[in-house]
């Protein structure tokens, strides 16, 4: 058995939120070499998307495995003192606690991690986004696993035939829930179409048994006052061979659809899928974006990654979405653009209840008519 993870932190933006400095690449690719070198790791590779760096990394300790949290832990402390150096904006944002202890659940960064049996061919797709939240997800693996307008092989594979187990987190309850689809899919599209609370955990193919997708959902927990947990996710998907082929697995991202996040985490905004040269959303810190590592896995080393999102095929969406941009942001500080009160990720709502609560007044029928009006 192998595991695959992906671990990932914001530990200081370059310029703003944009991008992440080179620097603090470097020095994560430079752990990763060591953690190869020292055994902890089979393989690694780093990755950014925005200003969040991704740790990809196989290994054999199985996932929420406390030496590769650790590794990624004192991984991302390193990046941390460089940003500080360099004055980058929110250097360290994503490490919310002071120490580590065992996992990284609650601590801050996100984390998607699957342990399988390799196949003599293992392509897998590791998708990365800034200025969004788990729930961006949720759209896309619906149609990889249950739609067969976007999988053809839902159709015409005999090992996709009976389809796919859906885990869905309620990230509000802190419980879980196992939607058999296509059985259940209406009941489960009733809660995954609400991505701000219900989240996609993972899905697991029914007719091979195994995992198909792991996306970086933690449980909400509760530090220093605040929900963590919510923020730029990663995503794992399995192809081929009885799971979406890597076209299908994509496919979704050929629409520009609407996720939470851009500026300040409290606005609707179309999701553009880029190259990893283009992954540096600037304009009103957005739009959000994703880009796609595809690998193949070999005897647990990381042949590639391909930039998947590299592709003039997704040009169509890259337009849209800057449509779609121009679009909702012609609505300013309203709604939809603006997310809805209790979503809002920024707020002054709570300072402006307590300065204005003596000026409500009840609505009554004793409305006092300017006497000119009457
Ligand atoms: P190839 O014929 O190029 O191997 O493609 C097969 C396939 O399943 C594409 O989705
Ligand atoms: P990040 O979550 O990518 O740091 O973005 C935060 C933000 O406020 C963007 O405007
Ligand atoms: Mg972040
Ligand atoms: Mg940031
Ligand atoms: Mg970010
Ligand atoms: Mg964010």
């Amino acid at each position: 058995m192998i595991t695959l993870s992906v671990i990932k932190a914001d530990t200081g933006g370059f310029v703003g939120h944009s991008a992440v400095h080179p620097r603090l690449t470097a020095e994560a690719r430079r752990e990763i070499e060591r953690a190869k070198s020292s055994g902890l790791l089979v393989d690694g590779h780093v990755e950014s998307c925005g200003d969040d760096i991704s740790l990809i990394m196989t290994h054999t300790y199985g996932p929420e495995a406390g030496l590769i949290h650790s590794f990624a832990w004192d991984t991302f402390q390193a990046t941390t003192h460089i940003a500080k150096d360099l004055g980058l904006y929110g250097a360290g944002q994503d490490l919310l606690s002071d120490a580590f202890s065992g996992n990284l659940r609650g601590m801050g960064p996100g984390y998607a991690e699957m342990e399988f049996e390799e196949r003599p061919s293992e392509p897998v797709l590791c998708f990365l986004a800034d200025k969004t939240e788990p729930g961006a997800w949720n759209l896309p693996l619906y149609k990889m696993f249950a739609d067969p307008s976007n999988t053809a092989g839902l159709v015409i594979d005999e090992m996709m035939h009976a389809g796919f187990a859906f885990e869905v987190y309620d990230l509000c309850e802190d419980r879980r829930i196992v939607f058999d689809c296509p059985a259940e899919l209406y009941d489960m599209l009733m809660y995954i179409g609400a991505p701000a609370r219900y989240v996609v955990h993972g899905v697991r193919s029914k007719t091979l048994g195994t995992t198909a997708a792991a996306t970086s959902t933690q449980r909400l927990s509760l530090i220093a006052g605040r929900y963590v947990g919510k923020d730029d996710p990663v995503m794992i998907v399995r192809c081929q061979s009885g799971l979406p082929a890597v076209g299908e697995a994509l496919e979704p991202f050929a629409f520009a659809y609407s996720v939470a996040g851009c500026m300040r985490g409290s606005h609707h905004a179309p999701i553009m899928p880029v190259p990893v040269g283009q992954a540096h959303p600037s304009r009103f810190d957005g739009p959000p974006r994703v880009v796609a590592l595809g690998f193949q896995i070999k005897d647990g080393r990381l042949v590639g990654p391909r930039d998947m999102f590299d592709d003039p095929a997704f040009d169509g969406a890259r337009r849209q979405a800057t449509e779609v941009m121009d679009y909702l942001r012609r609505h300013g500080p309203f709604e939809p653009h603006r997310l809805p009160l209790e979503d809002l990720e920024y707020t002054t709502m709570a300072s402006l209840t307590r300065r204005l609560s003596h000026r409500w007044t009840p609505i009554t029928t004793e409305v006092a008519t300017p006497a000119g009006l009457r």
